[in-house]
């Protein structure tokens, strides 16, 4: 029986679990491994901020995502293809793991983030 994401803890195990999948992806993978060359112990603590303040409003997070992701663009362009394949990743890695109004909330968040990411980086 899933439960919804109630916590700090819960948001940690969905980001763990993400970003679990995305080192090894075949299509977004090197983005993070070669590219960006992702120091994880920073960027999962950074990762577990974001989504602590956007579905639990906890103001802990004061990272730059869309400046990260032009500088990232720049090293190597980032796709259409890629940001579908991260939602894909994030969707799936949700319900395999939670059910219920944050789930769903969170799965929302990333989709309309990730299309405003993609004007304001991919072009
Ligand atoms: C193809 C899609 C994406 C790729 C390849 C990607 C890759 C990356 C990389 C390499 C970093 C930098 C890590 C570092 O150097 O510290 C990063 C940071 C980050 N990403 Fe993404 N990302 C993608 C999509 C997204 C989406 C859709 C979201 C939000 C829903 C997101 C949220 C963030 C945040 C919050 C950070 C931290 C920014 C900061 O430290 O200031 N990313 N991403």
């Amino acid at each position: 029986m899933k439960t919804d994401i109630k916590s700090r803890q819960d948001i940690k195990i969905l980001v763990d679990a993400f970003y679990g999948k995305v080192q090894t992806d075949p299509t977004i993978g090197y983005l993070f491994t070669k590219v960006a060359n992702v120091n994880w112990e920073k960027h999962l603590p950074i990762m577990y901020d974001f989504w602590d303040n956007i579905l639990f409003h906890s103001g802990n997070f004061e990272g730059n995502p869309m400046m990260k992701h032009r500088f990232l663009n720049q090293k190597s362009p980032l796709t259409e293809t890629h940001f579908k394949h991260w939602n894909k990743l994030w969707k799936k890695t949700v319900d395999d793991l939670f059910e219920g109004p944050k789930a769903s909330e969170v799965k929302i968040r990333a989709q309309s983030i990730s299309k405003m990411m993609m004007n304001k980086v991919v072009k």
